[in-house]
């Protein structure tokens, strides 16, 4: 912004401006540099300018929230397939089996994780068709199909109320983590094998630790509130040579098209965890 500049009617007079006409010219009614009608325009062209962009941005905004539904994300995965988990919480189960205190929490822990898988509180879902998908896709809030307690039989821990720690033959829940809209192809089942020379004997409920396809798909948490996953208890029949010893348990998603043998994540249909007993 030029303050110097003369305008041909003052040119032959001698240049008198001084640092006051930087910031208001009388001769030119210039406000640092511009017009009034200068500023005016400019003010006008950037309210215009600045009222278009937000303007854009909200279009654009709101037409990629049309978009978007919100029960299913958009971006996922080409072929989602989910991570398995155990209950108890721990990938270390190492007890004591002659001592309540020990093994207490992990049966505690797996008592309030079953409370939702209660037969009293299944009773209130829904009796689905074995070995169908439940799709639903003409209701607005989703049913869910019967998990009950009792048919994970001896690890219900309503027989046997310490999940097998008491006699050392431990029990352990695999679930497979949510995801919505999952249908998986085949009859996955869990298979556990122990790193040992001799396999291990294992007691998988429901039998052969299936997942039946009528807990899938799975619509959400906004539509499908009091769904529950179907587990696959796992007890371990450890005998008096296997107390001491750290052993090491792998179980895996298999019979279907679930991935199970990810390089990079190793909860990717499958967990690995260790059990130690003693006495
Ligand atoms: C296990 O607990 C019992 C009873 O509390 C105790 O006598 C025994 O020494 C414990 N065993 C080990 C290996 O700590
Ligand atoms: C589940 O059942 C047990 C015993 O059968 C009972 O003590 C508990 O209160 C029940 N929990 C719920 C949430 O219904
Ligand atoms: C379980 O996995 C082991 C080891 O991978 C395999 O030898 C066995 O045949 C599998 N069992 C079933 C029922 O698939």
């Amino acid at each position: 912004m030029s303050t110097k500049e003369e305008t041909p009617a003052d040119g032959d007079k001698p240049q008198t401006s001084s640092w006051k006409d930087s910031i208001y010219n009388p001769r030119t009614g210039e406000f640092i540099g511009r017009t009034a009608k200068s500023w005016a325009l400019i003010l006008l062209f950037y309210l215009v300018f600045y009222g278009f962009l937000a303007g854009m941005f909200t279009l654009t905004m709101w037409v990629m929230l049309q978009t978007l539904d919100d029960n299913i994300p958009t971006y996922r995965d080409r072929v989602a397939s989910p991570g398995l988990v155990i209950r108890p919480r721990s990938l270390d189960i190492v007890f004591n089996r002659t001592d309540t205190k020990q093994y207490g929490q992990y049966v505690q822990h797996l008592e309030n994780f079953l409370q939702q898988y209660n037969d009293t509180v299944q009773e209130k879902n829904e009796l689905c068709m074995v070995g169908e998908y439940y799709e639903q896709d003409d209701q607005e809030e989703k049913k869910v199909c019967q998990f009950k307690r009792s048919l994970l039989r001896q690890c219900s821990g309503l027989s046997d109320t310490t999940f097998g720690y008491t006699e050392g033959k431990p029990c352990v829940l695999v679930k497979m983590n949510r995801i919505i809209g999952l249908k998986p192809r085949g009859d996955p089942y869990i298979n556990c094998t122990a790193k040992r020379e001799s396999p291990l004997q294992m007691q998988y409920f429901p039998s052969e630790g299936r997942f039946d396809k009528m807990y899938f798909p799975y619509y959400g948490k906004n539509v499908h509130s009091t769904y529950v996953q179907p587990l696959v208890a796992v007890k371990l029949l450890l005998t008096k040579e296997d107390y001491n010893n750290e052993l090491t348990v792998e179980c895996k998603i298999e019979g279907s098209d679930l991935r199970n043998s990810d390089d990079r994540d190793k909860f990717l249909g499958r967990v690995t965890f260790r059990v130690k007993v003693v006495e």
